[in-house]
């Protein structure tokens, strides 16, 4: 009897697009568009579905702030879900939501708090920003009130933000990256897209490629 086993949508999209990423040095963008858009025009690469770029602004994920800036103000050691607001090429204000795992964790902390392998230059007075996609299998971690480190409720994992997201327990293999932030005005504005490769990505080198390509495209 054949056995089914359904699997996440998710992991099996990104399945497919490493798949695609992997077929060669000299796959690209382009290449790996077309390649997208031929099994499902939804995941051709645009703005919404854009990498977090520099200069984008942070907005609020959840639904009750849906798409408002973050002010500094608001952030504390719980992180808020925050999602990167660029510009299309006309200069409409875009959401990147279209990609599930640009969900970003933004926390503030007592600057003497942050420790290696944090980059302190990419964070601004205790500010710190890191993907919220969990490395193992692409959950969204969550922070506990009350406890400043983040649990992932798949399979347990735990991250310390004050210690650049490093790993503390559970499966996750790597850290959740830090992408580089500032407070400009009363706003929050990425001064980096993730600074080591997100969920999904097989290297760094893999990821520089793909982010590379996509500013090269959006511009
Ligand atoms: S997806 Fe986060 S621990 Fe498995």
């Amino acid at each position: 009897m054949t056995r089914y086993k359904k699997q996440d949508p998710e992991i099996t999209r990104r399945k497919f697009i490493n798949v695609a990423m992997g077929t060669g040095a000299g796959v690209g963008v382009l290449s790996l568009v077309s390649a997208l858009g031929s099994a499902k025009p939804a995941f051709r690469l645009t703005a919404e579905k854009a990498p977090p770029l520099e200069g984008d602004v942070l907005v609020h994920a959840d639904a009750s702030k849906y798409g408002q800036p973050i002010k500094p103000s608001e952030l504390s050691d719980i992180a808020i879900v925050a999602y990167p607001m660029g510009k299309t090429k006309d200069g409409t204000p875009v959401i990147r939501a279209g990609e599930p795992n640009n969900q970003i964790g933004v926390y503030k902390f007592d600057p003497a708090q942050l420790k290696a392998p944090t980059k302190i230059e990419d964070t601004d007075n205790g500010i710190v920003a890191y993907s919220n996609t969990c490395t193992h299998a692409g959950c969204f971690p969550k922070s506990v009130q009350g406890s400043a480190i983040v649990n992932c409720p798949c399979h347990s994992g735990q991250y310390e933000p004050k210690e650049g997201c490093r790993v503390l327990g559970g499966p996750p293999p790597k850290p959740m990256p830090q992408l580089g932030v500032k407070v400009q005005g009363d706003q929050l504005v990425l001064t980096s897209s993730f600074l080591t490769s997100p969920y999904g990505y097989k290297s760094d080198e893999e990821w520089e490629a793909y982010l590379k390509q996509a500013e090269e495209l959006l511009a």
